[in-house]
């Protein structure tokens, strides 16, 4: 076992090398490289983030792997190849892809991520569990961010890969990503060994929110202070330091991200209709509720003035609501 990983984590920086090489020196990698400038990356991060391309032969990988003496079906195990489908032999699992290696803690390839350069499914294929890589406890670009978000005891928290980069290019350098799926418990702890702070920045389509909505429960438990970025609606991170840069990023959307509390009423809201008595207070019932299960006096009190601003309820009436729900959950 712990030699198969051995023999997984050589043809993983082997074909690594093969990737950044094709990128950086041959006339297949240059429609890639044309990809890569469009998208806003510069020759700095296409180093720092180690960024490659699996040409669009067939066999690439899988022959220089064997003729380095690589065994095609161990190979296979550790998500490099695949078998044909039809006769025998192998092909490389990725082709035309741009490819993102993803590191273990100490710095090792252990997955990637091809991205597609035109439209087509699925637009990001990851490498698929195997002896090195397991997806629900591994995190983009942990082992990098590491010491920033120990410093700053803070992590930020991305979609995607891509988002992680350009927000690190914009000066964000305590960002991760998940890998393709949702913040599982095991992430968060695993992050909550260097941070006390989580901000979430996911994308700002529907989708984006609705899993920043339910990463919520999951990061507090894990003793997370949780807050949430919010970006103008159907944008994402990368897309938002494209079009308005690193300074308004870091400021309006980092700094300025919103309390979990806040981001939930935020959310409750969309599902409201306030026009009438009985749809405020439908509302303000399920606002109030939220803001009760808040350990913080001091934050229920804060929430709870605003909403009574808001909407011309007394202060007292809603403290009162708030008792009630809390006496009865407990
Ligand atoms: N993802 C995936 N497979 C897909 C689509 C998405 O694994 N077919 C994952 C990737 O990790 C991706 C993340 O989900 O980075 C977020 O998806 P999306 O917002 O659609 O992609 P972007 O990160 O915005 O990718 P890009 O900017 O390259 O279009
Ligand atoms: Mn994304
Ligand atoms: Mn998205
Ligand atoms: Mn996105
Ligand atoms: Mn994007």
């Amino acid at each position: 076992q712990q030699k198969e990983r051995a023999t997984l984590l050589e043809a993983n920086g082997y074909a690594s090398k093969l990737y950044r090489y094709v990128l950086r020196n041959t006339e297949a990698g240059k429609p890639a490289m044309d990809y890569l400038r469009s998208r806003g990356f510069t020759d700095k991060l296409i180093e720092e983030f180690g960024i490659g391309y699996a040409p669009s032969r067939w066999d690439t990988l899988t022959q220089a792997l064997q003729r380095n003496g690589f065994d095609p079906e161990e190979m296979e195990r550790g998500g490099l190849l695949l078998k044909r489908h039809e006769g025998d032999g192998y092909v490389d699992r990725f082709r035309d892809r741009v490819m993102f290696p993803i590191h273990s803690g100490d710095g090792r390839i252990i997955a990637f991520a091809g991205r597609l350069m035109s439209a087509g499914q699925p637009k990001y294929m990851n490498s698929p569990e195997t002896p090195l890589f397991n997806k629900s406890r591994t995190l983009y670009r942990l082992r990098e961010a590491r010491g920033a978000i120990r410093k700053t005891k803070q992590v930020v928290l991305f979609e995607g890969y891509v988002d992680v980069i350009k927000a690190w290019s914009a000066g964000v350098e305590n960002g991760v990503a998940t890998m393709g799926t949702a913040l599982t418990a095991e992430h968060a702890a695993v992050l909550r060994r260097f941070a006390d702070e989580a901000i979430v920045c996911y994308d700002g389509d529907n989708a984006g929110q609705a899993a920043a909505y339910k990463s919520l429960p999951l990061l507090e438990e894990a003793g997370f202070r949780v807050r949430i970025a919010l970006l103008p609606p159907g944008m994402d991170p990368d897309e938002f330091i494209g079009e308005h840069g690193a300074e308004a990023f870091v400021r309006e959307i980092v700094e300025g991200a919103v309390s979990a509390v806040k981001f939930q009423l935020i959310y409750l809201r969309k599902s409201h209709i306030l026009l009438e008595d009985d749809g405020k207070i439908r509302y303000l019932r399920e606002a109030v509720k939220l803001v009760a299960r808040r350990d913080s006096p001091t934050e229920r009190e804060l929430i709870l003035r605003e909403l009574s601003q808001e909407f011309g309820v007394s202060l007292d009436a809603l403290k009162q609501e708030a008792a009630d729900i809390r006496r009865q959950e407990k």
